[in-house]
């Protein structure tokens, strides 16, 4: 099984404010859809409710410390552990699990990644108030990059980039 944490950031690793994105743009949600669609997806609590509950055609996994808690669509674990065990006995190399944030999951699950998918948004956010965790660039190689300028439909320029652990 494959770990990827997919997140987009700022320059200065930031990624969220009061439980919501930094801002939205387009290419990035459509790389995010393409790149999870059809995949084990785990979110954070607050993130899940941040987006409005489960996406479709992907398997939404959440993880809480609240035993009670349900989410129609998603499946519930209360450790990261658990989570770990119960999708690696899938042992395939074709499933990925996905970490799709926020700052608590990306900071649990980085120590276990595989490999990164990291959108780079090229502006500074003076009121971000989460952040993905700083990565040992010895620890990972960037094995791809594209630059792409704004437009219409995206605010800032940004660069898709994709690390994998060396
Ligand atoms: N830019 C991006 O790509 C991106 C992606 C995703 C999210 N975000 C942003 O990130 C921010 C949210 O991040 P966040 O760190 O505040 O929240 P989060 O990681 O989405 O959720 C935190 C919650 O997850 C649960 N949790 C975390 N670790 C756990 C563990 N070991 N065992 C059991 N439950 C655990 C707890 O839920 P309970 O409180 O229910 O116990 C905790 O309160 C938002 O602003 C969001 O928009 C950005």
């Amino acid at each position: 099984m494959t770990i990827t944490l997919i997140a987009a950031m700022s320059e200065a690793n930031q990624i969220g404010y009061k439980n919501q994105l930094l801002c939205k743009l387009s290419s990035d949600l459509q790389y995010f859809k393409r790149q999870t669609e059809g995949k084990l997806c785990v979110f954070g609590r607050k993130t899940i409710e941040s987006i409005g509950g489960s996406l479709p055609n992907r398997t939404n996994i959440i993880l809480t410390r609240d035993r009670n808690y349900k989410a129609v669509g998603c499946h519930t674990y209360t450790s990261t552990e658990t989570i770990l065990h119960q999708y690696r006995q899938y042992n395939k190399e074709e499933t990925e699990l996905m970490i799709c944030g926020g700052e608590t999951l990306y900071s649990q699950f980085l120590p276990h990644a595989d490999k990164l998918y990291i959108t780079r948004i090229h502006a500074i956010f003076p009121k971000a108030d989460t952040y993905f965790p700083k990565w040992n660039s010895d620890e990972f190689r960037l094995v791809d990059m594209k630059f792409n300028k704004a437009d219409e439909k995206n605010e800032f320029d940004y660069t898709f980039e994709t690390w994998e652990r060396c």
